[in-house]
């Protein structure tokens, strides 16, 4: 048992954390997830995620998508895709690699083309490949911890607009088709835009965080050209391996992580095996800069749709 107290000053001494990298990543022993967890081990659960940015858990073979989504509301309010149709009943993001839009591979922070993006993300192994695979999460909170006091206080002063409606095909080293007419399809069906401080405070940790990722359009007040380009000297260093943990999955695991605190990407080398994941998401808040200000929305359809009724 870890005995070791987070950066909140809680103690996690409920938790069986083994990291699984330097600076981002722990994998939690012994703890079967579910709806009814006991208070006391759930609040610890809560600042090990702020503290370790992703949890691991192994095994959790028990969960449904029923428990699955009342586990996550534990949380806050879960919420569906703006854009995806979640299966079923439910409100869960489903990612399946034989269809179009399955494979997460580029380097994001879940629809942060809304201003209040999504808190935490909930991801259940549910058709693991038998090799390859994996998913990489990288620390956004190291990277801003990182750069030079110059480039810090240019990054703060700096809003972003993020959408739906990014450039998919550029992601891409082979052009696949039709992934490309899902993604348009599906993914982009309605389009939202949001703008964002580069920099964010976490609304409980108080850290500052780079809020980049493959929703990125462009910088406010700059040419797209210098946006991509401040982009890339910026997204380069949230990903430098030394702020990443790759994860390789079993069945039935499931990786909790802080959204507001976290970059992802699913690495695309398992060729046509299946790979079923399903994704549960927690209602967040609009980030907020270093000078208080928030994020806010610049396309919203639901908004539009409001307005004409
Ligand atoms: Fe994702």
């Amino acid at each position: 048992m870890s005995t070791s107290v987070n950066a909140l000053g809680h103690e996690l001494s409920l938790l069986d954390i083994h990291p699984v990298a330097g600076n981002i990543g722990a994998e939690v022993r012994g703890v079967r997830l579910s709806p009814d967890l006991d208070d006391a081990l759930f609040a610890q659960i809560e600042a090990a995620l702020i503290k370790y940015k992703v949890l691991f858990f192994r095994q959790q073979q028990h969960l449904t998508d029923e428990t699955h989504q009342a586990f996550g509301a534990r949380f806050g309010k879960i919420v569906p895709h703006p854009t995806v149709p979640a299966p079923g009943n439910s409100k869960l993001f489903e990612l399946d690699a034989s269809k179009g839009g399955g494979r997460a591979d580029s380097w994001h922070t879940d629809v942060t083309f809304v201003d209040a993006f999504p808190k935490i993300s909930i991801l259940r192994g549910v058709t693991i490949p038998a090799y390859g695979g994996d998913t990489v999460w990288a620390n956004t909170a190291a990277a801003y911890e990182q750069l030079p006091e110059a480039l810090k206080r240019f990054a703060e002063s700096l809003r972003a607009v993020h959408s739906n409606d990014y450039d998919y095909g550029a992601e891409r080293t082979v052009t696949e088709a039709h992934r490309l007419e899902h993604h348009q399809k599906v993914f982009v069906s309605s389009v939202w835009e949001a703008e964002h401080p580069l920099v964010h405070v976490h609304p409980v940790s108080g850290e500052r965080a780079l809020l980049l990722g493959h929703f990125f359009k462009r910088l406010v007040g700059f040419s797209s050209k210098e946006s991509a380009k401040i982009f890339e000297l910026l997204q380069n260093r949230i990903t430098r391996l030394e702020n990443t943990v790759r994860w390789q999955w079993q069945q039935d695991d499931v990786a909790i992580w802080d959204n507001r605190t976290t970059q992802h990407y699913a690495v695309n080398d398992y060729g046509n095996q299946p790979r079923l994941v399903r994704r549960v998401t927690v209602e967040g808040e609009r980030a907020v800069a270093v000078d208080g200000s928030h994020s806010r929305t610049l396309v919203s359809p639901v908004e539009q749709a409001q307005k004409v009724a």
